[in-house]
């Protein structure tokens, strides 16, 4: 259930699937159509957000256990709903957020082994019913977008990195739950290849976010 009139879009994907980018591209082909986009990105997206980001993804928090773990990418989630998302898409805004609850469920719910119901009923206490009416999920080779992401983390010098320096078999479980996840919902949940041309992907999200797009307001 959306309770809202704007169009909610999800990009979800393992390490190094270049979403980032795939996502500031269509937030920039939606714009030239004149829409109205606000992005987010998870955990972050707020200035609390980004605090709570910085405990998670800290390398050096390696005491964090699974459970404040999946608590906190809530409490993130829930500060962006209330803060951003909401009234965006109330406003009958595009809100594209860069990671939501299905990210929870992939890592937490089936590579941290916590279960799918437990992330349901918290989404159900997080988000005010408002889930995604499409999820772009980059789909690509463990192998190659985990070389990309380290690589990426290192020249920046970046130290946010506890969830990236998981192991090999983690980050299979994650890339098997997307899959599951696809199969599962199909109408909602779109694995793109994210091996091809940034310009093949960025025109394969164009053809799956178009039928979507409501006439826009100017
Ligand atoms: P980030 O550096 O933003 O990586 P990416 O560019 O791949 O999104 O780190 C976010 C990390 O947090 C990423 O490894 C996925 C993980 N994550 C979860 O484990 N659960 C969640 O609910 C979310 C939103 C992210």
């Amino acid at each position: 259930m959306t309770a809202a009139k704007g169009l909610f879009l999800t990009f979800e994907g393992v390490e190094g699937s270049g979403k980032s980018t795939q996502m500031r591209l269509v937030a920039g082909r939606l714009r030239g159509l004149g829409h109205t986009v606000v992005e987010t990105v998870e955990p972050g997206g707020t200035r609390i957000g980004k605090q709570i980001r910085s405990i998670l993804l800290e390398a050096a928090h390696q005491e964090l256990s699974a459970t404040a773990e999946l608590l906190l990418f809530f409490a993130s989630r829930a500060q962006a709903v209330d803060e951003i998302i909401a009234p965006a898409l109330a406003a009958g805004h595009i809100v594209i957020s860069d990671r939501f609850t299905d990210s929870t469920l992939v890592y937490q719910g089936a590579a941290r082994g916590l279960g799918r119901d437990v992330v349901i009923e918290l989404d159900r206490i997080s988000c005010q019913g408002i889930a995604p009416k499409l999820t772009l999920c980059l789909d690509l080779e463990i192998e190659a977008g985990l070389a990309r992401a380290r690589s990426r983390n290192r020249q920046a010098g970046d130290t946010e990195t506890r969830l990236d320096d998981e192991s090999l078999a983690f980050h299979r479980k994650v890339r098997q739950a997307y899959h599951d996840l696809a199969q599962r919902e199909p109408e909602r949940v779109k694995l793109v290849d994210a091996g091809a041309g940034i310009e093949e992907v960025a025109a394969e999200i164009g053809s799956l976010v178009e039928p979507l797009l409501a006439p826009c307001e100017n």
